[in-house]
């Protein structure tokens, strides 16, 4: 195959994104990286030279600590998107230090391995009580009746947020969401912006209940936080609440979706949990490998000499960092391509990131996971897809449209 033939790829193409793997198989092993004239990036494949990345600390989420947008040619923020801007202003996924060190020490007093522990048996009774008559019904649309909003009951507890308004948090935060995609249309940048900014306003009135009216609940916390004497602002607040609930939830929900999608296509996978010879805890190692919900992160080059793979990446050049091609590297998992949910060093996968951005919430992540495979188990031993289920359309954010599925 000639080079040009492999050394560019179409995220947006219905192909691709139909099965995006035999892609980013040829990929990788064509190439450790190669450069996207159209995308202005610098895409990385292998599993090595991914987990170097998300350690470099000479790349960040952000430039504009360090560099201006004239000094590396990037348009300045589009202002029709403030509200946008102004929720990602202060999120731990636009910081770098000195900034995102102090908000993420914060963050990281409440994601303790106890208080992550002390919800495991109510995010347990939560799975049941949503499963249960579901299974006596015989069929669900997973994703809507179960994971989204247990994910969001989970989190919203965390964080103290109530959760009366659980369908409007799902809302905007599905319409923000389609700005980390490439090429966003101009309707959904819109869409987008209008959820920020009733996103905001929503955060903001929370705020000033939790001011009058402490409880004992993270929201509350991040109010009454002080970092070196100092208070965190309400920008910064607002921005840190939008960003857990956001995060909280999108990747989950699709990692049960692509893992349960998985799980139909292989029964026998399936009956290898079900009757004990995998733990849940294993299993949902090889879902996220398989099949990640994140597909691809983004860095920029803040320093000389940075060299990615074997190029040489010049400083305010952006890399993309491919998880899911990855994940599929023959170098790290034997038979990449095969669902084995018994894999032993499947929690090897570059699914939570690593470095200064490693995911927050990845016990918590697990300990969902875990209870919804242990439940689904018991009261869904055997099931079948209702039909052919359909992705999202977006690369970067992967996930299903819905996945109906009938007990056997
Ligand atoms: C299976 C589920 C999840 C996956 C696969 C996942 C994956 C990731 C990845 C890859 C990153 C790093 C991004 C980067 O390096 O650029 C990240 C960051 C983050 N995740 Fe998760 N995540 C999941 C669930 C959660 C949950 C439940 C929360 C709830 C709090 C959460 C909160 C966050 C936050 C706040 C960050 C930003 C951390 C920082 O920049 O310092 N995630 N996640």
């Amino acid at each position: 195959m000639a080079l040009d033939q492999i050394l560019t790829f179409d995220p947006g193409d219905p192909e691709f994104l139909d099965d995006p793997y035999p892609e980013l198989n040829r990929l990788r092993e064509a190439t450790r990286v190669f450069y996207d004239e159209g995308r202005e990036r610098w895409f990385v494949t292998r599993h090595e030279d991914v987990r170097s990345c998300l350690r470099d600390k000479r790349l960040g989420r952000n430039f504009r600590h360090v560099l201006t947008p004239e000094e590396i040619g990037v348009p300045p923020l589009d202002p029709r998107w403030s509200a946008f801007w102004g929720t990602e202003r202060w999120s731990l996924l636009w910081l770098e230090p000195p900034d995102h060190t102090r908000i993420r020490k914060l963050v990281a007093a409440a994601f303790t391995p106890r208080s992550v522990e002390s919800l495991r048996e109510p995010s347990a009774e939560l799975a049941r009580q949503l499963l249960d008559p579901l299974a006596e019904a015989g069929e669900m649309e997973l994703l809507y009746d179960y994971a989204q909003p247990y994910s969001i009951a989970v989190i919203c507890r965390m964080l103290g947020v109530p959760l009366d308004r659980h369908r409007d948090l799902l809302d905007w935060s599905h319409r923000m969401v389609k700005m980390y995609e490439f090429d966003v249309p101009l309707e959904a940048a819109e869409a987008a912006n209008r959820a920020a900014a009733e996103f905001t306003e929503y955060v903001q009135e929370l705020i000033r209940e939790r001011r009058a009216k402490p409880c004992d609940d993270m929201v509350t916390g991040l109010v009454e936080a002080r970092v070196d004497g100092e208070r965190l602002s309400d920008d910064e607040i607002v921005s840190t609440v939008i960003v857990l609930l956001n995060a909280g939830h999108e990747a989950t929900v699709n990692t049960l979706g692509n893992g349960l999608l998985a799980f139909a296509r292989r029964p026998d996978q399936w009956r290898r949990v079900v009757s004990g010879d995998v733990r849940a805890a294993t299993a949902i190692e090889e879902m996220i490998r398989f099949d990640p919900p994140l597909q691809l992160f983004e860095r920029w080059v803040l320093a000389d000499d940075v060299v990615v793979g074997d190029v040489p990446i010049p400083r305010g050049q952006k890399i993309a960092m491919l998880f899911g091609s990855a994940n599929r590297d023959p170098r790290v998992f034997d038979r990449p391509d095969e669902f084995d949910v018994g894999r032993e060093n499947a929690a090897r996968h570059i699914g939570f990131g690593g470095g200064i951005h490693v995911c927050i919430g990845a016990p918590l992540a697990r300990s969902e996971l875990e209870a919804s495979v242990e439940a689904l188990c018991r009261l869904w031993p055997d099931f079948e897809l209702v039909e052919e289920p359909r992705r999202t359309g977006a690369f970067v954010i992967w996930g299903l449209e819905g996945l109906r599925l009938a007990r056997g």
